[in-house]
């Protein structure tokens, strides 16, 4: 079937213009490699969509030298639902749905209450929600808008067909990219996202202006480098949620994206794929050992390579970038899926590793030490299950487990199908250790005494199973459940999910909890802390309608399944 495409086409059938794309409305229709033959009259097929190409043919297209064609893994981006969720399906702003005979439960109208108390306005438009709505303590940075925090408000909004927001936030935060960012006198790369924003109220002038922190006033001074990835990844949620194309294909959208995947995927020193990170520059925003190449930066840069690769015009700035990132991806899977993983038989391969082993033939290509193994990791290794450990790099292995990353590693199919089950078996097998009583772990388990002292370089803040150290964050239930339904397992997150309606709206939505168990309110945890909200909210509503998922998930290429091996000779 012959398809006119978003651009111009000419009387005789050719296409005009530099930035004829596919669009992601189109995506039912276009074929990928014909895309890449402009500007011959295109032919597309209705069957496949452009979340189905795997990126073997999109390499296939690109570039001879790129093909993976003949690897032995490759994706395939599909939307397990298959359909855009349709804008016209929300209930009404203020109610809350009720769909599939699930009763609403109380909480969640108090929740999309707070939520909607937490939007912060600019020039009469929502543009956000604040990080927190409490005033008991010292605001710090809490009364701003954050990137990483707003994501599941934005799914939240999604979820009910509030998108204007979603779409006002986007444009504003990549305003806000285009600014110059200094440190002291130091200048940032221009594809830094900020971590967060604030809107000053002028009552004299009677007018509204914006100001943002790229990493210049935080505590510690470090560059949010989650903050883009998670631009990217919700602006391919709300392409997906609304079937809005023109947001995306807009040439400052399209700029923004090629400005944050100059900054990762640029030439350096590095001998590995993954992304070279400063502590502090996640989630985890404070000193505690997550330098190098931790976890969630890795699979947040993998799924945010991947939401980019489906919104990038082919134009040949957007061309060169697909290669890149086609390129970067096959490199990067094979690292994480190899030396990130662990389960009972790659443990005990490690635990019987010969050290100094030179050239190509090593098995211990890092040279781990046997002896660097912490105990408790033998006791907390089920025999059934395996996870994505926090850290690779030269003699190091960062054995905890990290919640945010492996839902992620999960999402955006970084784990292959066997390795998503065998995350969410650990779930299940370490319930106590990762649930307790209050959903969910941000890591485990917590570093104590000597160690605490040098790696977090004394933080009174994240004291032994408190906060980033062990600390249980309401907000990842939301990645818990996606994770769940992603992986045909809903009655993990309905247990996760009735833990937290225990608690959660009694305690006033706390930021975090304390304690092995997480029955403790946070020592400083922040009440009314909008993500604990927003995450309650969005698993309910995924829970409810499971079809929501394809908004935060990216399916694998069933086609051709990697077959793994525990040494050194990984084949995909
Ligand atoms: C804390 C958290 C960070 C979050 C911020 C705002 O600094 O560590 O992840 O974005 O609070 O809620």
């Amino acid at each position: 079937m012959d398809v006119q495409r978003k651009g111009n086409v000419s009387e005789n059938g050719n296409a005009r213009g530099s930035d004829m794309l596919c669009t992601l409305a189109e995506t039912e229709e276009c074929d990928f490699s014909k895309l890449m033959e402009r500007p011959r009259p295109l032919n597309m097929e209705r069957k496949r969509s452009l979340d189905e190409r795997s990126f073997n043919e999109l390499s296939t297209a690109l570039s001879p030298h790129l093909s993976l064609r003949n690897a032995e893994h490759s994706f395939r981006l599909t939307d397990p639902f298959g359909c855009f969720l349709s804008p016209e399906r929300r209930s009404g702003y203020n109610t809350p749905r009720a769909e599939n005979g699930f009763e609403t439960h109380p909480m969640v109208a108090e929740a999309w209450e707070a939520l909607r108390r937490s939007l912060v306005y600019f020039r009469g438009r929502p543009v956000g929600t604040i990080a927190a709505l409490d005033n008991s303590g010292e605001n710090l940075n809490y009364d701003q808008v954050f990137v990483r925090d707003f994501f599941p408000s934005a799914l939240a909004f999604l979820m009910n067909g509030e998108s204007e927001i979603v779409k006002n936030f986007i444009l504003k935060t990549l305003r806000l990219q285009s600014w110059e960012k200094k440190i002291d006198r130091f200048q940032l790369g221009e594809g830094v996202m900020p971590a967060s924003f604030k809107v000053l109220h002028d009552p004299v002038r009677n007018n509204e202006t914006l100001i943002a922190d790229f990493g210049e006033s935080a505590i510690g001074r470090v560059a949010p480098i989650d903050s883009g990835f998670w631009w990217i990844i919700l602006l391919r949620a709300y392409t997906k949620s609304t079937g809005d194309t023109s947001l995306a294909e807009l040439s400052e959208c399209q700029k923004g994206m090629r400005l944050i995947l100059s900054l990762c995927l640029s030439e350096g020193f590095d001998t590995f794929p993954t992304l070279l990170c400063a502590d502090g520059c996640c989630m985890i925003d404070r000193r505690m050992g997550v330098y190098g190449y931790p976890i969630e930066i890795q699979a947040l840069f993998f799924m945010a390579l991947r939401c980019a690769l489906l919104l990038l015009k082919q134009d040949v700035e957007g061309k060169e970038f697909v290669e890149r990132i086609v390129k970067r991806l096959h490199a990067l899977t094979y690292h994480m899926r190899g030396y990130f993983w662990i389960d009972l038989k790659q443990l005990n391969d490690i635990y019987r590793y010969k050290t100094e082993e030179y050239s190509h033939t090593a098995v211990n290509k890092f040279n781990v030490i046997p002896d660097s193994l912490p105990e408790w990791v033998f006791d907390f290794m089920p025999t059934r299950g395996g996870y994505f450990v926090g850290n690779v790099s030269p003699a190091r292995m960062d054995f905890r487990w990290f919640c945010l990353g492996n839902c992620i590693a999960i999402l955006s199919s970084l784990a292959t199908p066997e390795q998503s089950t065998a995350i969410m078996d650990l779930i299940e097998s370490r319930w106590e250790e990762l649930v307790g009583e209050m959903p969910l772990k941000v890591c485990y388990p917590a570093i104590e005494n000597h160690e605490w002292r040098i790696v977090t370089g004394c933080d009174p803040k994240n004291t032994r199973w408190s906060y980033h150290n062990g600390g249980s964050w309401p907000v990842l239930l939301w990645l818990l459940t996606a994770a769940c339904i992603k992986t045909g397992r809903p009655l993990i997150a309905r247990r996760a999910i009735e833990l937290a309606e225990a608690r959660l709206h009694k305690d006033n939505w706390p930021e975090y909890y304390d304690g092995k168990l997480g029955c403790y309110i946070g020592k400083q945890a922040r009440k009314f802390q909008t993500w604990s909200i927003a995450g309650y909210l969005v698993a309910k509503m995924m829970l409810e309608d499971p079809s929501h998922i394809g908004m935060v998930s990216l399916e694998e290429d069933r086609q051709t399944k990697p077959v793994m091996r525990r040494s050194n000779s990984w084949t995909f």
